[in-house]
């Protein structure tokens, strides 16, 4: 029998004196928010009629995410990084802010540090046998069209395997392995000479994939190459762009693909030339358009913990 408590008395009062909302110590802002996460945690348990083996199955889920350090995969997973970047796009729409290359999540993989380069770096430190060359370039500008000199365009990516240098379990791949940072000159160009990545998976025995496999969901992302573009005068981007022609393209579990983050990839000779692995190569070309400053600052910036490794 389904019983329904929560507009009691008895928990109204709980919900205000566990938030201490009316209290006057603490953070207001903490306050506000506590009191009404737990709300709808209270709602939905008596909506849904948790039983308490469900509610400690989820307290104890929490405690392993924790020990797994996965918190912040699993809000990829759950579409809470794509919610997030909804709601910037919609902000950005109601400011009239339009015509610059569309966000997408940043993921929990970035490592800061890596060196800057002028206009140019090469990013595969490590060979990987069964990756071939590729080279992503392009140019940085403004809403105008116009090229940004000085932007810093920072890159990281997965290896054939489908892992990130310093979040690689096989312990192969050297720091700042396909991750770098390179700086635009006055013709606002940048280019990274790499190697192409595989889709990531989340780690299979991880709590992330626990919990996908309850819900029968896959772990997995498309092919695809994260970006940073910042520059003084513009608003941090964050974005990532798809490896043409991944099967997983529209079937992300991060749900990052956006139509106009997938560029072609096109096949390519002379790249001895250039001293990349072999003369074929594969070469993707990216514009970045960046969007100006609102009355002078930079609204884009997203302060999470992230690694820092001193190059
Ligand atoms: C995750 C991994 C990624 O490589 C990424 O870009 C986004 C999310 C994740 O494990 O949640
Ligand atoms: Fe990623």
């Amino acid at each position: 029998m389904s019983v329904k408590v929560f507009q009691t008395e008895e928990v109204q009062n709980l919900l205000k004196v566990a938030a201490n909302l009316e209290g006057e110590k603490g953070h207001a802002r903490a306050r506000a928010i506590t009191h009404r996460l737990l709300s709808d945690l209270f709602k939905a348990i008596d909506d849904l009629d948790m039983t308490p083996d469900e509610v400690w199955a989820g307290v104890n889920y929490l405690n392993r995410l924790g020990q797994d350090g996965e918190a912040a995969l699993l809000a990829a997973g759950l579409g809470l990084e794509k919610f997030l970047d909804i709601r910037m796009d919609a902000a950005d729409r109601a400011a009239h802010i339009d015509g610059g290359t569309p966000r997408t999540i940043e993921g929990p993989l970035y490592v800061a540090g890596a060196v800057v380069r002028d206009g140019i770096s090469r990013i595969d430190l490590n060979e990987d046998d069964d990756a071939g060359p590729l080279v992503i370039r392009g140019t940085v500008t403004g809403q105008d069209g116009k090229p940004v000199a000085d932007a810093m365009i920072e890159c990281w990516h997965a290896n054939s395997k489908g892992f990130y240098s310093h979040f690689d379990p096989t312990g192969a791949q050297s720091e700042f392995n396909l991750r770098g940072a390179v700086k635009t000159g006055a013709d606002g160009k940048y280019e990274f000479h790499t190697l192409m990545p595989v889709g990531y998976g989340c780690p299979p025995q991880g709590s992330t994939q626990q919990l996908l496999n309850v819900l029968g969901r896959h772990g997995d992302r498309p092919a695809h190459v994260h970006f940073f573009v910042t520059s003084d005068k513009h608003r941090k981007l964050t974005t990532q762009i798809n490896i043409e022609g991944d099967p997983l393209i529209w079937d992300d579990f991060a749900y990052a693909t956006r139509e106009d983050l997938i560029p072609p990839v096109v096949a390519r000779t002379g790249g001895k030339a250039l001293e990349l692995k072999t003369d074929a190569y594969k070469e993707i070309e990216f514009d970045f358009r960046l969007t100006p400053l609102v009355q002078g600052k930079d609204n884009q910036i997203v302060h999470r913990l992230r690694a820092v490794v001193e190059a």
